[in-house]
């Protein structure tokens, strides 16, 4: 498999341009060596009037952002940091849906590598129960709603086990450890960008009723015991599937059913290999 130098190579900013000429998400495309976050940058453009589907695209970050305060590790050159402006015409209390649409486009993307890859609540995509994408969905409000939602979605892609920090090796994992190849950077972000707009103008046209299904066809969860632990409460349950607005719903021990609408998912009991 490739490794080391053939894989330094930047990120080919004018071929995915070309693959997404004449397309809604990704027509307009900044690209970045280094930066904090792409997310933070695309927030500004955004800020500034950048128009819906404009793509910001970095090699390294050195302040990447993960949900529930956490950092995302963007070591150069591997993986694909992609933060995406989008101006949904929808109500402030439907924006949670939109953390779910990402999350099924990116699994449904990474799934034409990887058939087995599955999600977990809300959008981490998992691959042999480690977690090789995750998106972290950020707002910005106006009086009258949403101004735009900034969609960062990070992807292990080139990564190796042995350049993963100790921290991370027996929970995170990179797409080519699947595939026994090295994914070719462009390739993955034009089908990730075409697969997140046909989701989204779904989403716009029929509903999150629409995108269910899909999501939960993609689910790692269902029937499988959790703990989930929700703004210092935590709660033990079996996965149910998705509530119509897209919370997750738990049935708890005691019989009642809880559902979630923030947090962050342990399945107890760990995957079934190959899930
Ligand atoms: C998570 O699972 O915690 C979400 C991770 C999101 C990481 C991506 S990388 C591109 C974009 N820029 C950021 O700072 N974060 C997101």
């Amino acid at each position: 498999m490739a490794r080391a130098t053939e894989l330094e190579l930047p990120f080919d900013v004018e071929a995915l341009r070309a693959a997404r000429a004449g397309k809604r998400l990704g027509r307009f495309c900044h690209y970045f060596e280094t930066t904090d976050s792409t997310n933070s940058v695309a927030q500004q453009l955004a800020r500034d009037g950048a128009a819906e589907g404009t793509v910001v695209i970095a090699d390294a970050q050195t302040k990447g952002r993960g949900r529930l305060g956490r950092s995302w590790s963007s070591p150069p050159f591997r993986n694909l940091y992609l933060s995406v402006i989008l101006r949904p015409p929808i109500a402030l209390g439907e924006a949670p849906q939109l953390a779910l649409v990402v999350g099924a486009a990116i699994a449904e993307a990474i799934r034409e590598w990887a058939p087995h890859a599955t999600l977990k609540w809300p959008n981490d995509v998992l691959l042999e129960g480690k977690k090789v994408s995750g998106a972290l969905t950020e707002l910005e409000v106006v009086s009258d709603g949403i101004a735009f939602v900034i969609a960062g979605i990070g992807v292990n892609l080139n990564i190796h086990d042995d350049e993963l920090p100790d921290e991370l090796r027996d929970k995170a994992i990179g797409l080519c450890s699947i595939t026994g190849a090295a994914i070719d950077r462009v390739a993955f972000a034009d089908t990730l960008l075409a697969r997140l707009e046909s989701l989204y103008d779904t989403y716009l046209s029929s509903g999150f009723a629409a995108i269910r299904p899909r999501w939960e066809q993609l689910s790692a969860l269902t029937g499988r015991r959790l703990q989930v632990d929700d703004c210092g409460r935590r709660y033990a349950g079996i996965a149910l599937g998705l509530a119509d607005d897209g919370a997750l719903r738990l049935r708890l021990d005691d019989g009642r059913e809880q559902t979630i609408v923030a947090g962050d998912v342990t399945v107890v009991d760990g995957y079934a290999p190959g899930r």
